[in-house]
């Protein structure tokens, strides 16, 4: 790329030519939050991936946001910036070794967390997102027995909620799994005025410390409708950055991990898509995201569900 191109008159010059909508997560650095059309949380990208009329979808996230956007858009182009940027915890949950898992469970109704690849998407009869998750569960008959994963944080913050026993999927996002309980208390003495927020994929020891859980749509509008002028912020840190700009006013302290000296908790691969990638992306139309039909056409039926049922 020439070092003197502005690059973002060139991706709004390139959305319009192309009739692409950049969609973003609240992970993403600032300057792509900034040049986005969209941003949102897992559920908000899901549903407008399903009902744009533009012919491309350029998802700046992690790989399965692309894939769920394909899934539900399959005649839409759907571009990502890295196709390195994947998910720890969609990772830790392979479609057949959770095959397994449901065949050993045999009357469970299965319920996954969405940030999946889509050959479990295709294994299951709910999505959920942390928006919706505490909704859905309760939504199932009490009878009903229930799988969940891969969130085993998610899955106990649920069971505590809900009061459902479930029979837990063993994994984790490696972001939220390295909050430090002894950093946020010192900020906490430090700040006593402020409020801790946590985004349910957090350890049990950080919920318990947390003021208010939510999703990262729920802690952005929590922060909106507080009378409190000051948070402590235990997800990803890219979240503050809309937090600061609809407060201006109020100050919000990322929680910081046990093994970090910089005070922020980031994830490498939501942070491996810049502003360059995604012009080269918008200009090339590379790298697709394709979903195998016979897969697509399963994995669709459980997100259709969460839709149906997430009102
Ligand atoms: P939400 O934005 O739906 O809260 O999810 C956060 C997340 O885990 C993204 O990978």
């Amino acid at each position: 790329i020439p070092t003197d191109i502005d690059l973002v008159n060139e991706i709004n010059k390139l959305k319009k030519e192309k009739n692409a909508l950049l969609m973003a997560h609240y992970y993403q650095q600032n300057d792509i939050q900034d040049i986005a059309d969209f941003v949102g949380d897992s559920l908000a990208l899901a549903w407008e991936a399903s009902k744009t009329d533009a012919s491309i979808i350029l998802l700046a996230g992690v790989y399965f946001m692309g894939e769920t956007a394909k899934i539900l858009s399959p005649e839409k182009k759907v571009l990502v910036p890295d196709l390195n940027a994947g998910c720890s915890l969609a990772d830790s949950c392979p479609a057949d070794a959770f095959e397994a898992f449901i065949a050993e469970h045999p009357d469970h109704i299965v319920v996954t967390y969405v940030n999946t690849t889509a050959e479990v998407k295709a294994l299951s009869d709910i999505v959920v997102t942390s928006t919706n998750a505490v909704k859905i569960i309760n939504s199932i008959p009490e009878e009903q027995k229930i799988i969940f994963g891969p969130d085993r944080n998610l899955g106990n913050y649920l069971q505590s909620i809900s009061g459902r026993e479930m029979v837990l999927w063993d994994g984790a996002c490696h972001v939220h799994e390295k909050f430090s309980v002894e950093k946020i208390v010192e900020l906490k003495k430090e700040n006593p005025d402020a409020l801790i927020l946590a985004h349910p994929e957090c350890k049990k020891p950080v919920l318990t410390l947390a003021d208010f859980i939510g999703s990262t749509a729920s802690l952005l509008k929590f922060t909106q409708n507080s009378d409190s002028g000051k948070f402590i912020v235990a997800t990803e840190s890219g979240i503050l950055h809309q937090m600061q700009n609809s407060s201006p006013n109020k100050t919000f302290i990322p929680a910081p991990p046990s093994d970090s000296t910089c005070g922020c908790n980031d994830c490498e691969f939501m942070k491996l898509n810049t502003l360059q990638k995604i012009y080269l992306t918008l200009k090339y139309e590379y790298p697709e995201v394709f979903v195998k039909e016979d897969i697509r056409q399963k994995a669709i039926k459980p997100i259709q569900k969460m839709f149906e049922l997430s009102g």
